[in-house]
């Protein structure tokens, strides 16, 4: 196989049978499309090329820098093939959470702009997200900059609808698989493969998967993400399913250990979705049919994500105070406050107030006197146990209460006799009028 460039190596990814012991579906053919197979890594260097190619000689000409809004494998192939073109590229990006990615942009040689954005996808329905705002910007005409626009840009999706989607049917011998299974993060590579899938047969069931509520997932949206914005339509999905992180993890260790495949979480997530959503149609049938999912990436950028969450699988103790330990009886048991009452509790009793925000939106605007400790820091630090004294009450605020409710259930459990959540958030808390200062 020879090349003039690395960019003819994107696609033609190989469709590779799963072993029927491994997922023991008897009258289902499970197919993982190797998407992490690409030259740059991932299912992304398709939809990265396609946006980015023929926008290329002018942006030179006017020297102008690729800009995309990405926290990880758009940004990766972009860099990469902003490089190999002579031009700079800019990531903008709320708060990079796997730090082996950031690290690997900066290597490539991109800018980053992290920005305080709440969540992992575009959300342009809250005006107030600074994403949303330096999206808006971009958009419009007359900046030194190439936005490829990822979320928007409908040739995201027509590089899976030309590319992804006909090579599964071509490895199929012309047949489309009776399901497709896959992440949605844009919702480029759902949207398009399946488009093309249904082209050749209309009966194609299409399971889209998502992070679980507060879950995170790295790449994809979170059931909390499901809006219909750009390029997601929940029209092209039979089902959107919630996939937890601990069963992306599962589904990933089945990959990685039983079947050779190198898979990241979010493959891990699509062969856990793709199983649990075929086991019960599988019993009911007598003839053979088939089922492809997609492996977006590789697992290596994740071992910190991973050893965070399962210390055990790289030989350290268990995590014991964890939130991912947390039943939901637990976290319905979690103590809320509403503002009104927690300012009241606040003037009265003087708990500490720690901030689980990242820094950017701490910075901006906070309850005066709180701390601010990072989510994922924090969950470092109560794996040690108790960093404060049971004598004082805590107050715990996140932006919308979900993730200060699962802390403060982690808290009671771990002995603290009165620590509460900070309902509806920081949100809540600016919509009741109380008081927020800005350093
Ligand atoms: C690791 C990973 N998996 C899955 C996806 C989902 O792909 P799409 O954006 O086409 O929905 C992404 C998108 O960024 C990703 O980074």
């Amino acid at each position: 196989m020879r090349y003039d460039s690395i960019t003819e190596a994107i696609g033609n990814t190989p469709l590779v049978l799963i072993d029927p012991a491994v997922h023991g579906l008897r009258h289902i053919d499970l197919y993982a499309k190797l998407e992490m197979l690409n030259p740059f890594g991932s299912l992304k260097d398709r939809a990265a090329w396609n946006m980015v190619r023929d926008g290329l000689p002018g942006a030179r000409e006017r020297g102008e820098t690729i800009v995309e809004l990405s926290s990880g494998n758009t940004a990766k192939a972009l860099a990469l093939i902003a490089g190999m073109h002579g031009l700079s590229f800019k990531s903008v990006t709320n708060r990079m959470r796997i730090p082996e990615v950031k690290d690997l942009l900066l290597l490539l040689g991109a800018e980053i702009e992290e920005l305080p954005g709440q969540t992992e996808c575009l959300d342009p329905t809250n005006p107030d997200d600074p994403l949303t705002l330096f999206h808006q910007q971009l958009s419009r005409p007359g900046g030194a900059h190439l936005h490829t626009d990822q979320y928007f840009n409908a040739r995201n999706t027509q590089a899976h609808a030309s590319g992804t989607g006909p090579e599964i049917i071509a490895d199929l011998d012309g047949r489309a698989p009776d399901w497709f299974i896959a992440c949605v993060g844009t919702a480029g590579s759902s949207s398009g493969a399946a488009r093309a899938l249904r082209a050749r047969d209309p009966g194609v069931c299409v399971v889209g998967l998502v992070g679980q509520k507060s879950d995170f997932i790295p790449g994809i949206r979170n059931a909390d993400e499901v809006q219909e914005v750009g390029l997601f339509d929940p029209a092209t999905y039979d089902a959107i399913e919630p996939v937890s992180a601990d069963e992306a993890i599962d589904g990933m260790l089945t990959l990685v250990r039983r079947c050779g495949m190198l898979a990241g979480p979010t493959g891990g997530a699509a062969y856990h979705g793709a199983v649990r959503h075929l086991r019960p149609l599988d019993e009911a049938l007598q003839d053979r049919r088939t089922a492809v999912f997609i492996v977006c990436d590789r697992v290596e950028p994740y071992l910190g994500y991973l050893r965070q969450r399962r210390p055990e699988l790289f030989g350290r103790p268990p995590a014991r105070n964890s939130v991912a330990t947390l039943t939901g009886d637990e976290v319905r048991g979690a103590s809320v406050i509403d503002a009104r009452d927690a300012q009241k509790w606040i003037e009265a009793q003087g708990p500490l107030v720690i901030d689980l925000r990242g820094p950017f939106a701490y910075a901006a605007l906070h309850i005066d006197g709180s701390v601010n400790i990072v989510d994922e820091i924090f969950d470092e630090l109560l794996r040690g146990g108790l960093p404060f004294s049971k004598s004082r009450p805590v107050l715990l605020a996140c932006p919308v209460g979900e993730k200060s409710a699962r802390y403060a259930a982690l808290l009671t459990r771990m002995g603290h006799p009165d620590v509460r959540s900070l309902a509806g958030g920081i949100i809540a808390w600016r919509d009741a009028g109380a008081p927020l200062v800005r350093e």
